[in-house]
């Protein structure tokens, strides 16, 4: 048992701009990886603004679930930096990490990138994230899309190095943004603290992250402009990041995986929906505990803040993603049995209780 998590977290608000010397000290050469929002919800303004004299590149095309080849793309395009700047939600950070270990080995393909024996560091990387849910900013993970599946690789040399943590870039996120991310975070929580890889310290992240995010998810849903919520839910967030830093996300997240790459589903939105499912498979003193916490079943507070998946889905889609699933490695750190009718029942729970 032990806890591993090696990213300095400075949080608060205005901490970029609080900490422009720190910054400065890191390197002369800057890389931004990041999307369009960065400019709007005031994210990038604040690093380029702490990075004034540096020299500093900005790659603000990474679209939502990125695949290898824009990774591969960035690592080509620039070649003289000396640190990667992750800004934004999940898609971001995650492709800025893989960038990172890109630029310092030169040679790898960004398929190499999942054959983690192949290289042992990274060029520095910080991370700003700008959604409250991903956690990425705490994590050694990212998670791309191969060959037209997400999957993701894991390794220590993408910790980012510092990661700065600061709600006021959420305070402009849409509703539906809002609870799409929260609901990563939430899974993160969850399923982190039923997961075979659970340990006493990550379970107190977990189990807070939780009581925050049931708490303050449905007050910032009603008062998007609060800042202490909104505040609430990113440390809710990070802590949520740190907990799968050591047990890794469980099923939820290989059975949501289809759903965001064939039905366009945010990643957060499709993970949560199976986690009634897996607290059912689970049925032990840790599932039970997670449904206490929302009044007998997480399922009260799904319909709370409204959580509803506006797709369909076929007998036949079910039957392929089921088989994805199957190989998963998240099935081996996921309590209970799952076999490939047990896979499919989860689909078919999720779409006769959310699909519409
Ligand atoms: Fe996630």
């Amino acid at each position: 048992m032990g806890f591993y998590m090696p990213t300095k977290v400075l949080y608060g608000k205005d901490v970029v701009l609080k900490n422009r010397e720190l910054i400065q000290s890191l390197g002369e050469r800057f890389l931004i990886v990041t999307g369009k929002s960065s400019k709007k919800n005031g994210s990038l303004d604040d690093v380029l603004d702490v990075l004034d004299g540096k020299h500093v590149t900005v790659y603000d095309e990474t679209p939502e679930n990125p695949p290898t080849t824009v990774v591969e793309e960035i690592a080509k395009m620039f070649t003289d930096v000396d640190v990667v700047v992750g800004v934004g939600g999940g898609s971001p950070m995650d492709t800025a990490k893989a960038v990172a270990v890109l630029l310092e080995n030169p040679s790898l393909t960004a398929q190499d990138l999942y054959d983690t024996g192949k290289y042992t560091r990274a060029k520095p990387i910080i991370c700003v994230p700008t959604t409250a849910g991903t956690g990425s900013e705490v994590t050694q993970y990212s998670v791309l899309i191969l060959n037209g599946r997400k999957r993701g690789f894991s390794h220590e040399c993408i910790f980012p190095k510092i990661a700065f943590v600061d709600y006021k870039y959420t305070l402009t996120a849409s509703e539906e943004l809002t609870l799409s991310t929260a609901l990563d975070a939430l899974s993160h929580a969850v399923e982190g603290f039923i997961s075979l890889r659970a340990t006493p310290f990550s379970d107190v992240l977990a189990v807070e992250s939780v009581k925050l995010i049931k708490e303050f998810l449905p007050k910032v849903l009603n008062d998007p402009e609060n800042e202490f919520y909104r505040e609430r839910l990113m440390f809710a967030s990070t802590l949520a990041g740190m907990v799968i830093a050591q047990t890794g996300t469980t099923i939820a997240h290989a059975l949501g995986y289809s759903l965001t790459t064939e039905k366009n589903v945010k990643h957060g939105l499709a993970t949560a929906v199976f986690l009634p499912f897996e607290l059912k498979v689970a049925n032990n003193e840790k599932s039970k505990f997670i449904n206490e916490l929302f009044d007998g079943s997480i399922m009260n507070f799904y319909e709370q803040v409204g959580v509803k998946l506006p797709v369909a889905f076929s007998d036949e889609e079910i039957e392929t993603w089921a088989n994805i699933v199957l190989s998963a490695s998240h099935l081996k750190v996921t309590p209970g049995e799952y076999t490939l009718e047990r896979i499919k029942e989860a689909y078919e729970f999720v779409r006769s209780n959310f699909c519409f």
